[in-house]
């Protein structure tokens, strides 16, 4: 048998996954609320108090901190899962390939993959403008919290909406699995209780992905 990458058990892997990636889940359910306020039809306004409060905000701050923290540590070990999955797969394979696990473990990563990709992107479009790391875009005249505007600029160009709407499938994908497999990873599966998670996941998935999809919809359509 193969020694674990990691000095924790398999077990609690998954646990710390799972708690990381419920954070994660809070996160968008946050992230999502100020962001749809660019709906608003108020060209922004209501969005800009938001995100005026939300960056003077001290506990904003540190929370911005637990974010990537949480991003890392589930990566990281989705990224460990997989391998270990993989090390694993001569000698269960026939016996694994038909259980929850091996499509979990399957299409989770490479769901996870194509998010990491879509973060990545999307960090350099927003975030790392307000950092100063990437020029402040001619649209939000030297206003690096100009996001507004940045968003308007971005999404009515076809290419960017469709990267973002693209990888917004995925995203529910990997939120539809991720919500049920949480439940599961900390033993709070339980026969009554699973059709209900299920449902729940599914709903949260399809709220999440549509709701962030509008947006660039939005932009390239009705704006
Ligand atoms: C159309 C959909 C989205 C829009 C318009 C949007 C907009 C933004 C904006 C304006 C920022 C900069 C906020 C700041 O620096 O204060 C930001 C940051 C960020 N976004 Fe998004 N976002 C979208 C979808 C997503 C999704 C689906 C994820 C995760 C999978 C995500 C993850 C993040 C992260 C991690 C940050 C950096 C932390 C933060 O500033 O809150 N975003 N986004």
């Amino acid at each position: 048998m193969k020694k674990p990458i990691l000095s924790l058990s398999s077990l609690s892997q998954k646990y710390v996954m799972a708690l990381a990636g419920i954070f994660l889940m809070l996160f968008l359910v946050s992230h999502l609320a100020t962001n749809i306020l660019m709906l608003r039809g108020d060209d922004g306004e209501a969005f800009r108090g938001a995100v005026r409060f939300l960056t003077e905000n001290p506990f904003i701050k540190i929370m911005e901190y637990v974010l990537f923290a949480g991003f890392l540590i589930h990566i990281m070990l989705g990224v460990i899962l997989q391998i270990q999955n993989t090390r694993a797969r001569p000698v269960k394979y026939h016996t694994r390939l038909k259980t929850e696990t091996s499509t979990f473990s399957r299409y989770m990563f490479h769901t996870g993959v194509i998010i990491f990709i879509f973060l990545v992107i999307h960090l350099v479009n927003f975030f790392f403008v307000r950092l100063g790391w990437v020029p402040i875009p001619e649209v939000a005249e030297g206003d690096r919290y100009e996001f507004y505007e940045m968003a308007r600029e971005l999404f009515q160009n076809p290419w960017y909406s469709a990267i973002y709407l693209i990888s917004f499938v995925f995203l529910g994908f990997h939120l539809k699995h991720a919500f049920q497999s949480a439940f599961q990873s900390l033993g709070l599966n339980h026969n009554k209780y699973t059709p209900a998670i299920k449902t729940i996941g599914t709903i949260y998935a399809l709220v999440i992905s549509i709701g962030f999809a509008s947006i660039p919809v939005y932009f390239l359509f009705f704006h």
